[in-house]
């Protein structure tokens, strides 16, 4: 069997695992194509949710065994997700009530590094999550906020960004894939010239490629790099990787009787244990799909089988992607417009989230075309990515989002619903 056949056939395969494909909570089956909004639930974090509702202690504790047993979870956890993302200790991950939520208290933290005089850095290619926290809070202390601009095909302006660091820049905000747009940004590359020019604080969101590429904070090179469980196959919650080169930097705003140092001091309240465990049943599961990848190499710790689940995932949606712009290519028509790479040699640089217009339809009436036509779900919106609507002088736009759960058989499904919105719909044809 060639590769792609094995790597289509496990995929086919792990379609059982997510049971909202075989199902419907309005009545009716329906496509979901909207994954960036949110991703499917695997049935391993259902089952830990349902199983830590009904026996997990609340608190945490070091004297009795269920006190004990909290303690090691949260511990666990944190250990998953730092193997998850390359951290190197458990330290370095917090969790929060959601992505948005982590990145306002790491911009209210940083309350001594934003100062008159000095300047930020965002990108018109991010998630509002990633720009209102600087906006309001590094901006309240003094601090100029720079925007970094995009390119005529929407990529980052790269000459942009690196003309608007100097040596007062004390935080650059990025994101590791556009929400929007899906296009990947070059971090790697794209940090080290960051560092070489200046002393900032990198923050990364990665929300929008946790779900479809390995991510490794150390080969990354950020400071600071956020994502949420609900965009990777698991529930609400947001989760912060800390350098902890960098943490005595940070001074989280906390109670006082909360314990005062990493990863303690972030975490306001008590952790959400159900959601919690859900995150870890989303990452067994990936984990799994890494030991079918790596079959018995024993050399394989665990960051590499997330690493190797995670490049399987990558690949596939590839292909998906290749697939989606080879139908859009074929269906050649005036009044349809993708925005973000469209170029199939570049797929390695995109996620498989298509920002898609119709001309003479509003997003929201295309949006329920979709429905009406063939059941399918896609957004409508800015999707908080208002920066690059707002670029292109639109209010709103749509977005069609897969993940490596859908399969050609979606993309069909969608197209044959495209075409009769297209060529046959009687209001607009
Ligand atoms: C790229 C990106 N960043 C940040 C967020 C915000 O994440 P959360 O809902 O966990 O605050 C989203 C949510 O859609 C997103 O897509």
């Amino acid at each position: 069997m060639s590769e792609p056949d094995t790597i289509l056939n496990l995929f086919t395969r792990t379609r059982r695992r997510f049971p909202a494909l075989n199902g419907s909570s309005v009545g009716e089956k329906y496509l979901y194509l909207n994954s960036g909004a949110g991703s499917l639930m695997v049935d391993s974090a259902l089952q830990a949710i349902n199983s830590a509702a009904s026996s997990l202690n609340p608190m945490p504790g070091e004297v009795t065994p269920v006190e004990k047993q909290t303690f090691q979870f949260h511990n666990q956890v944190r250990k998953m997700v730092a193997e998850f993302i390359g951290a190197s200790s458990l330290e370095e991950i917090s969790f929060h009530f959601s992505t948005t939520n982590a990145l306002f208290n790491l911009a209210f933290s940083l309350g001594s590094v934003f100062k008159p005089g000095q300047n930020c850095l965002v990108t018109d290619l991010d998630h509002f999550a990633n720009i209102s926290p600087w906006e309001t809070v590094a901006a309240s202390l003094g601090a100029e906020i720079r925007t970094v601009r995009l390119n005529p095909d929407l990529t980052l302006n790269r000459l942009d960004l690196l003309d608007k660091l100097d040596a007062n820049t004390v935080m650059v905000a990025v994101t590791a894939a556009s929400n929007a747009l899906g296009t990947i940004l070059p971090l790697t590359d794209l940090i080290s010239e960051i560092k070489e020019k200046s002393r900032a604080l990198v923050v990364v969101d990665a929300v929008h490629l946790a779900p479809h590429s390995p991510i490794d904070v150390r080969e990354i090179g950020c400071d600071f790099l956020a994502f949420s469980g609900y965009k990777i196959f698991g529930p609400m919650v947001g989760i912060l990787f800390s350098r902890k080169e960098v943490l005595s930097q940070v001074t989280p705003y906390r109670v006082e009787t909360n314990r005062n140092s990493p990863p303690y001091f972030w975490e306001q309240g008590m952790l959400p244990n159900i959601n919690l465990a859900g995150l870890k049943g989303a990452l067994d599961y990936l984990f799994e799909l890494g030991q079918i990848v790596v079959k018995k190499d024993p050399s394989a710790t665990p960051p590499k089988v997330f690493r190797r689940a995670m490049e399987a995932i990558k690949k596939y949606e590839q292909s998906l992607s290749l697939y989606f712009l080879e139908r859009l290519k074929k269906l050649n028509s005036s009044r349809l417009r993708l925005y973000g790479i469209n170029n199939s040699s570049k797929v390695v640089s995109r996620t498989p989230t298509f920002a898609i217009e119709i001309s003479g339809l509003n997003p929201t009436e295309l949006k329920k075309l979709f429905w009406e036509t063939g059941r399918i779900v896609i957004a409508d919106g800015n999707h908080y990515s208002a920066a690059v609507v707002r670029h292109l002088k639109k209010q709103a736009l749509n977005r069609v989002s897969l993940a490596h759960y859908d399969s050609p058989e979606s993309i069909d499904l969608f197209f044959e619903s495209l075409e009769k919105i297209i060529f046959f719909n009687r209001h607009y044809s």
